[in-house]
Formats: C-alpha cells, sequence, structure tokens
C-alpha cells in the first residue's frame, strides 16, 4: 500500500465500565472504498466518531495525510466529511436551502457556496427537485440530501454511517452509484453497513467488526475464499447414529464437521459434491433430516464462521 491516507491504531472507547471499541488498528489506501461490517452494536458507529473527531478515543492514535488528528484537529476535519446515520434536515426548507445552510457552517459563502450546492444537488440527482420542501422527500431522498452535505467542502475522505438504512430501493441504488461515482473521482470512503451485499459489492476491502474489534480484515474475494466452499447446517432426527459426524468428515469434499444436538455444521471444499455426498450417505444411513440450509460463500457466512452468529439477529 502506498502512504495511507488513513491509520488508526489501537483505538478505543469506553462509555462509563462499558468498552465500546477494544482495540481497533485499521490502514485505508487513498482511493479505497474501505467498509466496516458488523451487526447492530459492534463499534462501528462509535469508531467513525472517533475517525471524524466528533468523540475523542479513550486511547490510541489516528493519522489523516500523515497529520495527527489530535495535534491537527482543524485541518484534519476539513479534509473529512461525515454523513452521520441522523442527520437532522429542516423540513419546511427546500434541499438547497438546506444545503446553504450547511455550507455557510463550512465556512462558504458567497458564489462558491451557491456552486458547491448545485455540484452536489446535481451529484446526488435531486438537482430537478431542489426547491421542493425537504418534507415532500422519502427517507431515500432526505439520505442523499445528507450525502450533499457531507460533500460541500470537497473533502478527500467521505464517511458514511449505515446510508441505506430505512431507504427504498430505487434510492439505494442511487446511493451506491453516488458512491462509485465519486470513488472512480478520486475520492477515498469508509462506508460501514450490517448488509454484506453492500459490503461485497462496494467496497475494495472491508474490516469485519463484532463486540468492539475487527475479526478479519481483507478484500471480499479473500475473505470469501478464506472460507472454502460453503456450509451446509444439516438438522437430524435425535435418533441419528453417534458416528454420523465421523462418517460425514469422510466424505468427498468435507472439510469438517462439528455437531451440537440435532444440528450438524459442515463446512466444505466444494459445496455441491459435499452436499450431494452428505444427503447419500445419510439415505444409506437412513437418518431423518429434519431442515437443511445452505450458506453459499459470501461475506455473511464468513461472518457466521468467525463468530457463530448472524449478522442480522
Ligand atoms: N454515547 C454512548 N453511551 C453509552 N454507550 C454507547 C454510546 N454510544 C454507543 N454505545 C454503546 O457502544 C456499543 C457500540 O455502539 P455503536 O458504535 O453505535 O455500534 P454500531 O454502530 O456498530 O451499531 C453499543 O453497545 C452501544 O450501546
Ligand atoms: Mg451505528
Amino acid at each position: 500500500m502506498s502512504e495511507p491516507i488513513l491509520i488508526a491504531q489501537d483505538l478505543r472507547k469506553s462509555f462509563g465500565d462499558r468498552e465500546a471499541v477494544k482495540g481497533i488498528s485499521l490502514q485505508v489506501a487513498r482511493g479505497e472504498v474501505f467498509g466496516l461490517l458488523g451487526p447492530n452494536g459492534a463499534g462501528k458507529t462509535t469508531t467513525i466518531s472517533m475517525l471524524t473527531a466528533l468523540l475523542e478515543p479513550s486511547s490510541g492514535k489516528i493519522m489523516v495525510n500523515g497529520l495527527d488528528l489530535k495535534a491537527h484537529t482543524n485541518q484534519v476535519k476539513a479534509q473529512m466529511g461525515l454523513v452521520p446515520q441522523e442527520m437532522a434536515l429542516y423540513t419546511t426548507l427546500s434541499a438547497r436551502q438546506n444545503l446553504m445552510f450547511f455550507g455557510r457552517i463550512y465556512g462558504l459563502r458567497g458564489k462558491e457556496l451557491r456552486q458547491r450546492v448545485d455540484e452536489a444537488l446535481r451529484m446526488i440527482g435531486l438537482i430537478e427537485r431542489a426547491d421542493d420542501p425537504v418534507s415532500a422527500y422519502s427517507g431515500g431522498m432526505k439520505r442523499r440530501v445528507n450525502i450533499a452535505a457531507g460533500l460541500l467542502h470537497k473533502p478527500q475522505i467521505l464517511f458514511l454511517d449505515e446510508p441505506t438504512v430505512g431507504v427504498d430501493p430505487q434510492s439505494r441504488n442511487a446511493i451506491f452509484e453516488n458512491v462509485e461515482a465519486l470513488n472512480r473521482a478520486g475520492m477515498t470512503v469508509i462506508y460501514t453497513t450490517h448488509y454484506m451485499e453492500e459490503a461485497q459489492r462496494l467496497c475494495h476491502r472491508v474490516a469485519i467488526v463484532d463486540e468492539g474489534r475487527i475479526i478479519a480484515l481483507d478484500t471480499p474475494a479473500a475473505l470469501i475464499r478464506s472460507l472454502g466452499g460453503g456450509v451446509v447446517m444439516l438438522g437430524v432426527a435425535d435418533a441419528a447414529p453417534e458416528n454420523l459426524t465421523e462418517r460425514l468428515s469422510q466424505v468427498p469434499s468435507v472439510k469438517s464437521v462439528t455437531r451440537s444436538d440435532g444440528l450438524l455444521k459442515i463446512e466444505t471444499q466444494r459445496l455441491q459434491e459435499a452436499l450431494m455426498g452428505a444427503l447419500d450417505l445419510t439415505n444409506q444411513l437412513d437418518v431423518r433430516i429434519t431442515s437443511l440450509e445452505i450458506l453459499e460463500p459470501n461475506l455473511e457466512s464468513v461472518f457466521l464462521h468467525l463468530t457463530g452468529k448472524k449478522l442480522r439477529q
């Protein structure tokens, strides 16, 4: 990686005696779309709040463009844009009026302000509706105004915190396209989500976060490859023979089998072959199957594999 645009070292944050972030270290390359993927409560918002200087870390260090965030807070903040999960828009005002207001907070004035607002409105595809009151917008359109607000001061790094939660599919797609276009134009993007499809589609690299820690960090393809061929969850009746686990682990393409009560977790090298072999064997042994779930290799199954939990509970 060439000189990373952002480096975080061993970030921690406690709220009272509860440690929400327990030592997060990461480096983001210039021009990268970097994802923080994890379930609710994992510590994603706390992490990006620290990275954007909204929240002071309990300990740890953040460098942006070679500058220490703590020592150069204002200079670094000017290089970053944040699209928070919740952002208050004035619903009686239009999108344009809202953005003019936010732009003034960033210190923009006059012609430059008007130009930046126009550019941002065009970027998010709302220029035609720019003068309608925000109260007439869908949830997704409001989100897109939030994105525009985060872009007004032309940041080098844009942080988006779960930008598609509660958004209609059309706006969701528009948001994806916005992120992709911004990134093509050179912007570094840090994107949090609990939707693995989004991380898989948008992010060059993904940090999987759980309970305040990064438990895996790589490209989506490499994370998925590390899992092998996918997982079969096979429910069997209580009467299934004791040695079923061992017999299954000898089926071609089966990597490992673990059994907890009536549920067998079969990790595979090649999903199809392992599945057919496992079903053949259960037939031969006359084992009654009570459930069958196939987990294709994707980031969801990576998460399940690493934590034993589902991303969305
Ligand atoms: N201001 C706060 N005060 C106390 N606890 C907090 C605060 N902010 C977050 N937490 C707790 O920290 C943990 C991580 O929260 P958060 O960073 O919001 O997770 P995520 O964004 O991944 O859903 C959660 O247990 C949450 O309840
Ligand atoms: Mg959050």
